[in-house]
């Protein structure tokens, strides 16, 4: 099969990493990649705006038989409809299922038909309006713009004028556009979070292991969000119990809704969860594999890629079950200096030959490119190294021993990936 994934990211890099394991896949592009996707796809340019014309033609011209679309944005602009229309097979959620993620004010109105617990909410337009409420409230507040605000849509403030200045920022002064111009005030969830992620093919779905996201940019969870410093993979807070819980009491449901609406939900379905003390909440939905649980997820999967995205596309995951390695995963992302602020790109990676054939660790690229044979950082986070080993711990300290051989100036990591799951003594069932 000729299979393209659209995105440039550490999450696409592990989606062509485990694709191009598959006996299915004969040849692998990437649109439009990045350094180390180019060592397992060949990546194009080929421009995915206004209307995914030059995109259908590409599809034709390669005889495409799969699209695989990494990111929301495109996901949210109808890209799946388009090239379905076109006749071509797609992973992915087209426009209308995607809103699950696109607005969260949809998001929350399935939650509440499918009876799903959510983190209680409501949504306001009008700035004094929603400063009234938010008077009325304690400390913490989260503030959420309902649109797709590249990460950068949520605060969490501890104090009121924080949490003032949120709601200015989106109601009055327009800083997330049409995406801010309506926005949550979602009661504070505590606790501690999880990702669960599942296939889906428009009627079923088949639950992944769970895994767990490291938000803030600075040891300890301090610091501004980030797309996400690190990840691992299974996280103990999702016990085997909790796992079923939310299968049945979350994905299953929203599912039968999404159905009774007449939406086809096919791709990813992720749940971003907080493990609160009256169990599990969620805090959002996705529609797209998440960056960078990704990163630690797939390399613990044993199943063919391509026969489960085929499954997706074609409705058939009835008849699939899901394997994976009993092995744990960790993620550490590397990130430029200055990240999630801004920061300097084009600077010299250096090192990863020294790690390139290391058993048991997999460096994934996200904002990399090449420049002749030199690879240059090109984004705010710049490498995800993975380490798989039946000890977690372990697994921690190989990750960080292969980090430590690559350099670039600037660089800059969390030290303290996967210490959540440090706390357990019994690793869970799954
Ligand atoms: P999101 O962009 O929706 O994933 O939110 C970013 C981060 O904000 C989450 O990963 C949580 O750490 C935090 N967050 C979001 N909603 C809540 C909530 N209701 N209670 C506590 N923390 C939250
Ligand atoms: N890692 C969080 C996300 O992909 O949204």
């Amino acid at each position: 099969m000729k299979i393209v994934i659209i995105g440039g990211g550490g999450r696409e890099h592990a989606i062509a990493w485990k694709l191009h394991l598959s006996p299915l896949c004969e040849q692998l592009y990437c649109i439009p990649g990045n350094a180390g996707i180019s060592g397992i796809a060949r990546c194009e340019n080929v421009p995915i705006k206004p209307d995914f014309t030059e995109l259908i033609v590409w599809c034709r011209e390669h005889a495409i038989n799969l699209v695989v679309v990494g990111p929301e944005r495109p996901l949210s602009e109808g890209i799946v409809d388009a090239l379905q229309s076109a006749g071509l097979v797609c992973f992915g959620p087209n426009q209308e299922a995607s809103r699950i993620e696109s607005c969260k004010r949809y998001a929350k109105e399935l939650m509440q038909e499918a009876g799903i617990p959510p983190a209680r909410a409501r949504v306001f337009s009008e700035y004094d309006d929603a400063r009234a409420y938010l008077e009325t409230l304690d400390a913490p507040y989260v503030i959420k713009a309902t649109g797709l605000a590249e990460g950068k849509g949520v605060t969490v403030a501890r104090d009121i004028e924080k949490a003032r200045q949120a709601l200015r920022k989106c109601l009055v002064d327009s800083a997330f556009g049409d995406a801010g111009h309506e926005v949550l005030i979602e009661e504070y969830l505590e606790g501690e979070e999880a990702s669960l992620l599942a296939f889906a093919d428009g009627t079923r779905i088949r639950a992944m292991d769970s895994a767990q996201d490291h938000k803030p940019v600075f040891d300890g969870d301090r610091g501004p969000n980030t797309g996400g410093m690190g990840s691992y993979s299974p996280a103990p807070v999702m016990t085997a119990e909790r796992h079923k819980f939310c299968v049945s009491e979350i994905l299953e449901p929203c599912m039968r809704v999404l159905r009774g609406r007449g939406i086809d939900y096919r791709g990813i379905l992720y749940a971003g969860l907080m493990i609160t003390e009256s169990g599990p909440k969620v805090i959002e939905f996705n529609c797209r594999f998440g960056d960078p649980e990704t990163q630690a997820l797939l390399p613990r999967l044993e199943t063919d890629l391509v026969e489960v995205m085929l499954a997706c596309a074609q409705g058939t995951l009835s008849s699939l079950e899901l394997k994976w390695s009993r092995r744990s995963a960790v993620c550490v992302v590397t990130a430029s200096g200055g990240y999630p602020g801004p920061y300097a790109k084009g600077i010299l990676i250096s090192g990863l030959e020294q790690v390139r054939d290391q058993e048991d660790v997999i460096v994934f690229h996200a904002g990399t490119r090449l420049e002749g044979v030199r690879v240059l950082t090109n984004g705010g986070r710049v490498l995800g190294v993975t380490a798989l080993h039946q000890n977690l711990g372990k697994a921690i300290e190989q990750a960080y021993a292969c980090l430590e051989k690559i350099q670039f100036d600037g660089k800059h990591f969390r030290r303290d990936i996967g210490h959540h799951a440090m706390k357990y003594t019994e690793f869970p069932a799954r």
